[in-house]
């Protein structure tokens, strides 16, 4: 046991978030350490990207505190890497991996000729924490999806921050490259001592990586060790009916009577519905790094 107390990376005392009126995160208090690992899961809707917005400084809070590094939330924060949840339409771009990193650079805007020296060694350095050197000259139309995966991971970094927030990072990725993306983040989260927010709709891509879980749902918020939130009593408070934690072979299932629940939530996204989900907040202003070359585009 060590006595040392580590600086606290994130501090939420007391918030309340509401979106139209409507609470979407009630009272929530928790505490995230400097190079902690968070996994942050609930179903849909639960108020996982809310929160990571409210933490930027989009949304304001209805009640409460927040705290980056010791600091009260500011919109702009440089500290903070930013992944948005809406990512869509990078599959069909030529643009050059290397070309499309800086484009979240510092000095690297469209219609400026020349980036710093400073910005180019930034997208250097970047590139070469995520492994991504050999997809700087490719076109993104030609990458894989945990290929993109890379080069986004890559834009967050820029500019060395101390937190990263990154908003379902697997979705619409295969299991194969879902492991991928996890392995690199915890790497890259390692090498550099920083503090990551991962949120997920399903735990088991996870397990093996995060430090502890941050479990969203019914208003409420609870942040532990996987043995202290993945269970009956926790989560069927969170999700508000019953809840069975199974566990079989290293892999935990979270099961409402007979369905497994995040399976419950990729129906939701993947059915004739499409990405009409609740998820049209507009990410386009996120952080200054990312914030004026939208993805989308
Ligand atoms: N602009 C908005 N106005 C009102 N409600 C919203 C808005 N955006 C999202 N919501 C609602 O807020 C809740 C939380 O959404 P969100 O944070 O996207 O959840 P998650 O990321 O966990 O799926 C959802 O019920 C969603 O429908
Ligand atoms: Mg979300």
């Amino acid at each position: 046991m060590t006595t040392s107390i580590k600086a606290s990376a994130l501090t939420v005392e007391h918030v309340t978030l509401e979106l139209g009126g409507r609470p979407i995160l009630k009272d929530a208090s928790f505490s995230v350490e400097a190079g902690e690992f968070i996994g942050v899961l609930g179903p849909n809707g639960a108020g996982k990207t809310t929160l990571m917005r409210a933490m930027l400084g989009l949304l304001p809070l209805s009640k409460g505190a927040i705290r980056v590094n010791g600091a009260a939330v500011v919109r702009g924060n440089a500290s903070i890497g930013y992944m948005p949840q809406i990512r869509s339409g990078l599959a069909g771009r030529r643009v050059r991996g290397r070309d499309f990193v800086a484009m979240a650079a510092d000095g690297h805007r469209w219609g400026l000729p020349r980036a710093s020296a400073a910005a180019n060694a930034d997208v250097d350095r970047v590139l070469d924490l995520v492994d991504g050197r050999a997809l700087a000259a490719r076109p993104l139309s030609e990458l894989s999806g945990g290929e993109r995966q890379r080069l986004l991971l890559a834009q967050c970094l820029l500019g060395d921050p101390k937190l990263l927030l990154l908003d379902e990072p697997l979705i619409s990725l295969d299991p194969r490259h879902q492991t991928g993306v996890v392995d690199l983040v915890r790497r890259v989260q390692r090498e550099l001592g920083i503090t990551v927010l991962f949120s997920a709709h399903e735990l088991n891509p996870l397990l093996n990586s995060i430090d502890r879980v941050l479990y969203l749902g019914n208003g409420r918020a609870a942040l532990g060790t996987i043995d202290e939130v993945i269970t009956k009593p926790v989560l069927s408070q969170l999700y508000g009916s019953p809840i069975d934690v199974m566990r079989v072979n290293g892999r935990i299932f979270v099961m409402a009577g007979d369905v497994e629940v995040d399976k419950l939530d990729h129906a939701h996204e993947d059915g004739p519905d499409g990405h009409s989900h609740s998820h049209d907040h507009d990410h386009s202003h996120a952080h200054h790094h990312s914030g004026t070359h939208s993805h989308d585009v």
